[in-house]
């Protein structure tokens, strides 16, 4: 069951970014407070570019929707370098349903009255207008492209990932933007184990994966998935990120 209690938190480049309370008052912080849209950027983009040089398929998966940043700078990207996206498909993943909820509305009410939305509607706005400002494309055209691509399922919005849905779906993927709660928050998701099936069930034979983190458990497991780590520095002050691809 989910459990949605948040604060919205402003970064240090003026993007939102969530924090979401647990039991006990736990409380984990989406983004780095040094900036949610830079980092996104950072650490995200940069699967997304490879993916359309090498000329692969462009299928994506997004691991925690969250406030929709990677998703909406894959999108973004995409129109500012003119692909063709009829072949584009899209699947997020995200432990609140909430948020789906809420991003779904967003987009489906975008051109009217914005005084009565919700406070998390008003993030994913946000996420939308910095995302048009830095990739110089139209507000209609990026709405337009992501409601036609929810309607036509090209994006899809899955339940948390866990151990039970790997054996049920086998979609691959092109790019991978593994964007977890750290360990402590998602324990699961950054077992070895459970990374290697991860990989061995989604990631195509050409693949590309990024994440903020720099976990051990997950680069072993993507070594043994025959990926090669390329040295990448983490963002604003953290040691290293995790940049793989894997070439066969
Ligand atoms: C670091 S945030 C992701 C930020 C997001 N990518 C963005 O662009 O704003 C992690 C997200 O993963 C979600 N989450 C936690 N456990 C999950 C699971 N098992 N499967 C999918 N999403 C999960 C959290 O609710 C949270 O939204």
């Amino acid at each position: 069951m989910s459990n949605f209690n948040y604060k919205i938190q402003i970064t240090a480049d003026g993007s939102p970014s969530l924090e979401l309370i647990g039991p006990r008052n736990t409380a984990e912080t989406m983004h780095s407070k040094a900036g949610a849209f830079e980092e996104s950027l950072y650490i995200y983009l940069r699967v997304v570019k490879s993916v359309v040089e090498q000329d692969l398929p462009l299928s994506f998966y997004s691991l925690g929707l969250g406030l929709g940043y990677n998703e909406f700078i894959l999108i973004s990207y995409l129109i500012s370098v003119k692909t063709d996206m009829s072949q584009l498909k899209i699947v997020s993943s995200e432990h609140h349903p909430e948020l789906i909820d809420q991003l779904k509305l967003t987009v489906q009410n975008h051109s009217e009255d914005r005084e009565n939305i919700s406070p998390i509607q008003a993030c994913y706005h946000q996420v939308i207008k910095l995302c048009t400002e830095y990739f110089k494309i139209s507000k209609t055209e990026l709405y337009t492209k992501v409601s036609e691509l929810i309607q036509n399922n090209q994006w899809e919005f899955h339940s948390a990932l866990n151990q039970s849905c790997l054996a049920k779906n086998n979609i691959r993927f092109s790019g991978i933007f593994y964007d977890a709660f750290s360990e402590q928050f998602a324990e699961d998701l950054w077992q070895e184990k459970f990374l290697t099936e991860f990989l061995k069930t989604h990631a195509a034979k050409n693949c590309i994966v990024s994440s903020y983190a720099a976990k051990g458990t997950l680069r072993r497991a993507l070594e043994a998935q025959g990926f090669q780590l390329k040295k990448s520095s983490g963002f604003k002050g953290k040691r290293e990120s995790t940049n793989a691809v894997r070439l066969n």
